[in-house]
């Protein structure tokens, strides 16, 4: 069964480790992430963008998919279905779906409309039992052709979009999606530690966890931070481990080619790549 994301994350704060959002993007990656948080004890998101939703044949698709393979694979473990960057409409659609939280992203908008918009999805959520997160300041880079500036997010605003009752707050600092340049100038733990006083127990999500380094993972989860995100570190480790596959020429040896066979090495790419994350952000263990 699917839960919302409130209570693991809650629990994740005041036991100061995060849990992973793994973005997944097919039936394959879902049972990798699935398998994994399993084997490891661990709670864990599923992370669903709008654009994957849509290539997943929609969200109905995705919610029954999960549910029915979390059924036939004995999954125990806490497991939220996670909208992740929604629009209004979609956080509707997400819901009506049978997502058990969602994503509500208004931080483009004006801080006003951020906060009337981020008011309407918690009332529907919350007396549905589903958790929200929302967002201040856009994360920087391009997730699914939505191209955010890398602001940095103003405290206050981050206090007025908690104080409407959302469940984990995103919040820039300094983050991008993708991998970083070579000159990125690294997380601002000054303005996530602000954010953390105004906020208190408020559980904060860090997006762009691909290619944060270990020592800023364990710092910002310090500082307040129970949610990460990743996706592109699963992808570059699927396209990884399948290029192999294909470059050593094993899709030509036998009934190499058959797609049980061409997608496994990326699955286990997956499998090793998410268990890395949980053991990093310390939710190894934590499902009971
Ligand atoms: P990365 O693709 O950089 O890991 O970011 C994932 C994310 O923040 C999803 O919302």
């Amino acid at each position: 069964m699917l839960v919302s994301a409130k209570e693991m994350l809650q629990k994740a704060k005041s036991g100061k480790y995060a849990v992973g959002q793994f973005n997944i993007n097919n039936l394959e990656w879902t049972k990798a992430v699935l398998l994994t948080a399993e084997e490891l004890r661990s709670p864990v998101i599923l992370g669903v963008s709008e654009g994957a939703g849509k290539y997943m044949c929609g969200f109905n698709t995705v919610a029954d998919m999960v549910k029915a393979m979390m059924k036939t694979l004995n999954i125990t473990v806490p497991v939220a279905l996670h909208l992740d960057h929604g629009t209004y409409e979609g956080a509707y659609k997400a819901m009506d779906a049978g997502f058990s939280s969602v994503m509500f992203d208004g931080s483009h908008y004006g801080i006003e409309e951020n906060v009337e918009k981020t008011t309407d999805v918690i009332r529907e959520a919350h007396s549905r039992g589903i958790s929200v997160e929302a967002e201040v300041g856009a994360i920087g880079g391009e997730e699914d052709g939505v191209i955010g500036g890398g602001e940095v997010a103003d405290p206050d605003e981050c206090k007025r979009i908690a104080d409407l009752g959302v469940d984990m707050l995103a919040a820039g600092i300094g983050n991008i999606h993708g991998k970083y340049p070579a000159n990125w100038a690294g997380l601002r733990f000054d303005v996530l530690d602000a954010i953390q006083q105004k906020t208190g127990e408020m559980p904060l999500v860090l997006h762009g966890g691909t290619g944060i380094p270990a020592d800023m993972i364990r710092k910002a989860i310090s500082l307040g931070v129970s949610k990460i995100n990743v996706n592109t570190e699963c992808q570059l480790a699927f396209q990884e481990a399948t290029r192999k596959y294909i470059e050593e020429g094993k899709d030509l040896i036998g009934k190499g080619f058959d797609p049980r066979k061409l997608l496994a090495p990326g699955v286990e790419a997956i499998k090793a790549t998410v268990k890395e994350k949980m053991e990093l952000f310390g939710s190894v263990g934590k499902a009971e």
